[in-house]
Order: C-alpha cells, then sequence, then structure tokens
C-alpha cells in the first residue's frame, strides 16, 4: 500500500467507524456465536501471496462483526465502561504513526514529557497532593501503564524491594530469602483478583481483609489482623485499598487506613480502576479524601474518560529505589527521563497524545458527567419484584429479583439470550447479584427505559412459568 492508496483507504476506513459507531445501536449487542466458530471461517495457513485490500474489508464484515460483543453499544450494560471517544481515536492514529518506543527522553522527547505533563494535568483535575505532581518540588510524579493490574504488579514489586532493604538495615544477618517468606500483603476480600495475582507473581503471601456490611474495609479489622500477624512474626508490607470495588462499586476507608499503614510502614496502593474518573466530578471527590497517606494512586481513564483502551494512570511517590535498578540512587529527574524504570515494559507507546487530545477537545467540563445509574435504581425500587443490593454511588446498580439464586440466574441467562441488552453478574454475601454498569458514550434516557421493560417482560415471561 502507497501513500495514495493510504490515503483514500483511510478516508474509507473513518467513513467505516464513524458508520458502525453511529449505527451501532442497531446490532444485537452479544454475538450469536459459538466457542470456535472463526476458525473454519478462515483458511488454516496465512496466505503466501498478497490478499487484496477489498476482500479484507469485505472479511471484516463476514468474519469479525458477527463476533464482536458492541461494548459501546447504548444496551451494553455488563463490566465497566470501555471509553472510547473520536479525538481519542484520532489522537492514536498519530500514535501509530509516530510509532516510537518511548522508554527514554532521548528515545522520544515529546513522549516522555507530554505523558508527564498530562499525568499532572490530570492529577491537578482530581486536586491530587502536591507530592505527586511530577511539576513541583515534591517526590512523586505519574506515568501511565497498560492496565490496572499491572499498576497492582509494579507497586506490589516496589514496595517488597522497598521492605526488604528497611528490614535488612537494621538486620544486615537476615538474607533476603528469609525476609521474603515473611512478607505479608493484605487487600479486601472484595479486591478485584489482580490483587492476588500480582502477590502470586511477585511471591508474597497474601491475606483478604474481611469488609462490612456495605463491603468496605475498615480500619479495626485490619488493625486486628495486622497484630496477630506481627505476633505471629510475619512482616506486613503492603496493603491494596479500594475505591470502588469491581462487584459492588464499594470504597475501602482510606481514611481509617492510611494513618494504620503509614504507622506501620506499609506502602499503601490504591486501585481506583473504575471509580478513579468520577473523582474530577467536585462532588465525588470527598470520597478521594485519604489519598494523602497514600504511596501509589491508580485509575483506567480507559474506562470512564473517553480516552481508548489502553490508558491506565498511576501516581507514586518517588523513592530511591524503583524496580530494575534497585542498588543505584536515582534523583527524580533522572527517573522522569527513564520512564521505563516505572514499570514492567521497556516499550512505550505514545498513548498521553490520547489525553491531550480528549482534555482540550471537552475541557473538564465536558467530562464531568455521572447520573444516569440514579435512573435506573427508581425504576428498580418501584417495582416491588426487585431489590436493590448495594447503595448506588456512580454508575453501577446492583440488583436482583427477590427470591433464589436460580431465579436470578434464569433471568440473565433469558437476557443474555435475547442479545437486546448485556449485563454480568457477581456474587455478594453468598447471593447471585445482577450488575447494571452504564457503559457507552451514548447511552441515555431512552435506553435505560428500554432495558428496563425487556428486563420486566422477562421477568414477566419467567414468572409465568409453572416451574420459575
Ligand atoms: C477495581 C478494579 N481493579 C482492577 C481491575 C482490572 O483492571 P485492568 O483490566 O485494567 O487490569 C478492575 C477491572 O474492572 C477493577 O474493577
Amino acid at each position: 500500500m502507497d501513500a495514495e492508496e493510504f490515503r483514500r483507504r483511510g478516508m474509507e476506513m473513518v467513513d467505516y467507524v464513524a458508520n458502525y459507531l453511529e449505527n451501532i445501536e442497531q446490532r444485537p449487542v452479544y454475538p450469536d456465536v459459538e466457542p470456535g466458530y472463526l476458525r473454519s471461517l478462515i483458511p488454516t495457513e496465512a496466505p503466501l501471496e498478497p490478499d487484496n485490500y477489498d476482500d479484507i474489508i469485505k472479511d471484516v464484515d463476514r468474519v469479525i462483526m458477527p463476533g464482536v460483543t458492541h461494548w459501546h453499544s447504548p444496551y451494553f450494560f455488563a463490566y465497566f465502561p470501555a471509553a472510547t471517544s473520536y479525538p481519542a481515536l484520532l489522537a492514536d492514529m498519530l500514535c501509530g504513526a509516530i510509532g516510537c518506543i518511548g522508554f527514554s527522553w532521548a528515545a522520544s522527547p515529546a513522549c516522555t514529557e507530554l505523558e508527564t505533563v498530562m499525568l499532572d494535568w490530570l492529577g491537578k483535575m482530581l486536586n491530587l497532593p502536591e507530592h505527586f505532581i511530577a511539576g513541583t518540588h515534591g517526590h512523586g510524579g505519574g506515568v501511565i501503564q497498560s492496565t490496572a493490574s499491572e499498576a497492582t504488579l509494579v507497586t506490589l514489586l516496589a514496595a517488597r524491594c522497598k521492605a526488604v532493604r528497611r528490614v535488612q538495615a537494621s538486620n544486615p544477618e537476615k538474607s533476603e530469602a528469609e525476609i521474603l517468606s515473611k512478607l505479608v500483603a493484605y487487600t479486601s476480600e472484595q479486591a478485584h483478583c489482580s490483587v492476588e495475582r500480582a502477590s502470586l507473581i511477585g511471591g508474597a503471601m497474601i491475606k483478604k481483609v474481611p469488609t462490612d456490611n456495605n463491603y468496605a474495609v475498615g480500619g479495626d479489622m485490619f488493625k486486628k489482623m495486622l497484630e496477630e500477624d506481627k505476633a505471629a512474626g510475619l512482616i506486613p508490607f503492603y496493603f491494596c485499598a479500594t475505591l470502588g470495588t469491581t462487584a459492588s462499586c464499594a470504597f475501602d476507608r482510606i481514611t481509617e487506613l492510611g494513618p494504620i499503614c503509614n504507622k506501620e510502614n506499609i506502602w499503601m496502593h490504591i486501585d481506583a480502576a473504575y471509580a478513579g474518573s468520577a473523582f474530577i466530578c467536585p462532588e465525588f471527590r470527598p470520597l478521594l479524601n485519604g489519598i494523602e497517606f497514600a504511596d501509589s494512586f491508580n485509575f483506567n481513564p480507559h474506562k470512564w474518560l473517553l480516552i481508548n483502551f489502553d490508558c491506565s494512570t498511576m501516581w507514586y511517590v518517588l523513592y530511591v529505589y524503583i524496580l530494575w535498578d534497585t542498588k543505584t540512587c536515582l534523583t527524580k529527574g533522572e527517573l522522569l527521563i527513564f520512564f521505563s524504570h516505572w514499570g514492567i515494559p521497556l516499550g512505550r507507546r505514545f498513548r498521553s497524545l490520547k489525553m491531550w487530545f480528549v482534555f482540550r477537545m471537552y475541557g473538564i467540563q465536558g467530562l464531568q458527567h455521572v447520573g444516569l445509574a440514579k435512573e435506573f435504581e427508581s425504576l428498580v425500587r418501584a417495582d416491588k419484584r426487585f431489590e436493590i443490593c448495594a447503595e448506588v454511588i456512580m454508575g453501577l446498580v446492583c440488583f436482583r429479583l427477590k427470591g433464589s439464586n436460580r431465579l436470578n440466574e434464569l433471568l440473565l441467562k433469558r437476557i443474555t439470550k435475547s442479545r437486546e441488552i448485556h449485563l454480568v453478574p457477581c456474587q455478594l454475601s453468598g447471593r447471585f447479584v445482577l450488575r447494571f454498569a452504564i457503559c457507552a458514550r451514548t447511552t441515555d434516557s431512552r435506553h435505560i427505559q428500554q432495558a428496563w421493560r425487556h428486563i420486566t417482560q422477562l421477568t414477566f415471561e419467567i414468572l409465568q412459568e409453572p416451574n420459575h
């Protein structure tokens, strides 16, 4: 493909994408295919001779689209949102064109510098404490990771390194292996499974702290576990708090947990993968109070801030050890030149372009909208056959039919089979619960009302059946 053809095909692709997104509502949100559907639709080997571009595009419609779950359909209410917007798509195209591997300032000065400034812009939008902002005299700064899982792993590894050094400083006779075998990390029993996975990869024991009636961890229960573990000779070193849990959007009480962590030399990481974006709204910012006690903080603008996957922003207070060069003291300035020291991969895309385009095209006010979940909650509350299962704080409603888990499983099965709307379940206190998350940028009141009509219609049909 030469530049001339690229121009032509590029315009066609922009048309294709705009048509796809503007008409997505007409597609069934959930695909009607069985596992393995795709293999039989394409050859078993790559072509020896070049294929024709028109044939490739035809195959997008024949092979790919039938197997796509349409995350940007206004009838997609599953998981948490995946953000998208036209400015972010355009910026991603430019990122692909520049195609740099921005691991250091010299490898692409604009890539390194824009990322630092964008993390400062976003940090200020969230009103983060000054020590997280790179353009100040503080010790911290922000960086883009691919995912929240990666951010958790990176912070756990850094915390592990810090703990080993601290213990060895006062007990030089202790080997690293001996210390590692005693380290213990903590998180909520409601935390995302990526926290447990980080501890497995990081070779550290992890304990789950029980939650209260709101599915949140408070200080008392954590303190009790700490005392028991310290008495047993273990070394607590890391606590991953969640702001906005995956199941029910619960908020750990970081104003209680933070001072405990600081006093006990425990690294407090805050995983706000979903909820973090909402902290740019003044009415939600109080939920981030306690951030001043944290060593690191992460959330995914690619969930809820109109920036396409991947863009997971992480801030941390820098210490002299950072992941890959634990013996050398690096200054903040040096670290800001070598972003590769802040995460696992050496190679990094120019992802901050997406942030820059979106923040400028929307402005902060254009991003401050949260509301439709309350409308859905009112519909559920008005129907006595249903119950709300957790407080609705942001864009997630956890609800269920009063009755058995089996009944709710059946309702969800019918919803999925209908392919008109898409939801996923969770377990709360042993109960099967349906999660209704407001996801697409284009979802409005009309879609919420339609989704509820659909759910109540299926409910009516199920309740008519003799052995429901
Ligand atoms: C609270 C929380 N943490 C972590 C994750 C994992 O996110 P990622 O896919 O960015 O690793 C999720 C996913 O939804 C989440 O809700």
